[in-house]
């Protein structure tokens, strides 16, 4: 890419398609193999070098025991600092979670009560929803602006609700934002901060695509603005190395927040699979090559992706993202409406416009209505797959659009 001999290659062109379709994991099991699945947030790479071979080690030496130590910690600290300028990490104020959205879940049961609010940024990641009103809490919506990004003043005045009705209410913050891809700027940070702390909302920052985040935007993390010192944030390697079947994350708590962080139930630290950890740490601490050249690659195809838009469906809106590989598509233009069911809910977590493509171009795509107030109408695309595949997959939606407009 860069000229330089050792430079890792494109990740995103290093497996063709049969390799791909011998996976056994969500994206490749659920759908027939005459689908292209640009779904579920997993990628269509191999495994970077050096966690293959800390793997390889393991599986080696049997060591397959309970996992010890504050090495990922270490990583993701020496990372933080490399890459985000984040110099003083507070290694001592972590802990190992089991994934990111366990963690959510923990920590949001160290700062609120049953029955209290939780807000979040509609349309966002759909476990938000399950996961928050699993645990007892109450989701509360503050809608993203047109362009995708947080409506300050909404979010204030929902702030002000939540934190007057409620003994303790938090905020549950996506960034980069899954599915627009925004990257929220410091300024935008820090007004989040100053309006929490005016209404004693507790921040919990899901940082999961940080490393994900694509020429032009720059990740700010969020313990690392002032107000934010009784904050928390989730950080894992899973989606920027594609490490979800090996789980693991870091739960870090703001100054403020250390004592909140002892609480935590020494159950959840026995979650995370040492393995996961191990994968992980590697990712974090001798990933970053990887990365770089996933990082030119993901460049590449929102490019891509943005030309094959503009030539086969012109009618859709598309949200250029500043991080994570997804694509946040308005297809309303399409005319394919979400069934709705009696006024009490959706048929399926498949529908409207994800279902049309599903149906008539063989793409799975995520239906954006799961994804809260403002999905409908929308579909997520993830294009962390290779040229050729984004390529006839945009060209196979393009041709099943203009199909349904001669056959409806
Ligand atoms: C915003 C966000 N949070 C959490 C997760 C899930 O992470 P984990 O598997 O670590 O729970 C995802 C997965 O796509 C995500 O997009």
């Amino acid at each position: 890419m860069n000229g330089d001999p050792t430079a890792p290659p494109n990740p995103l062109e290093a497996l063709p398609l049969p390799q791909l379709r011998r996976r056994t994991s969500a994206k490749w099991r659920e759908h027939p193999a005459d689908v292209l699945p640009l779904w579920v947030a997993e990628m269509d790479v191999p495994l970077a070098a050096p966690i293959a071979e800390a793997l390889h080690r393991a599986i080696d030496l049997g060591d397959t025991g309970y996992s010890a130590g504050e090495e990922y910690a270490h990583a993701l600290a020496r990372f933080a600092s490399d890459r985000w300028r984040w110099r003083d990490f507070p290694t001592e104020r972590t802990a190992v979670v089991p994934d990111v959205m366990m963690g959510v879940i923990e920590v949001l049961r160290l700062v609120t009560g049953p029955g209290d609010a939780v807000v979040v940024n509609s349309p966002v990641y759909p476990p938000f929803y399950a996961f928050v009103s699993h645990s007892g809490r109450r989701v509360v919506e503050s809608p993203l602006t047109a362009e995708g990004r947080i409506d300050l003043d909404h979010l204030g005045d929902t702030f002000a609700r939540v934190g007057a009705a409620h003994d303790r209410a938090a905020y549950l913050l996506c960034n980069p934002h899954n599915p627009t891809g925004a990257v929220h700027t410091r300024a935008e940070l820090e007004a989040v901060a100053a309006l929490a702390r005016r209404h004693g909302v507790r921040v919990v920052a899901d940082e999961i695509h940080a490393p994900l985040v694509l020429p032009g935007a720059v990740f700010t993390p969020y313990l690392t603005v002032p107000g934010a010192e009784d904050a928390f944030s989730l950080t894992s390697a899973s989606k920027a190395w594609n490490l979800a079947g090996l789980k693991a994350a870091v739960a870090v708590a703001g100054a403020e927040a250390a004592a909140d962080l002892r609480r935590m139930p020494e159950e959840v630290g026995h979650g995370p699979s040492h393995l996961g950890v191990i994968a992980h740490t590697a990712a974090f601490g001798e990933g970053g090559a990887w990365l770089d050249a996933l990082l030119g690659a993901l460049d590449g195809q929102r490019a891509l992706l943005g030309r094959l838009i503009a030539e086969h469906l012109p009618q859709l809106g598309y949200l250029r993202p500043e991080g994570t590989y997804l694509a946040w598509l308005d297809c309303r233009a399409l005319g394919v409406e979400e069934a709705p069911l009696d006024g009490i809910g959706i048929v399926s977590d498949l529908d409207g416009p994800a279902r049309m493509f599903l149906d008539r171009a063989r793409v799975a795509l995520s239906s954006g209505h799961v994804f809260g107030t403002g999905g409908a109408g929308h579909v997520r695309l993830n294009f962390a797959t290779s040229a050729a595949v984004l390529t006839e997959a945009v060209a196979r939606m393009g041709r099943a659009a203009e199909e349904r407009v001669e056959r409806p």
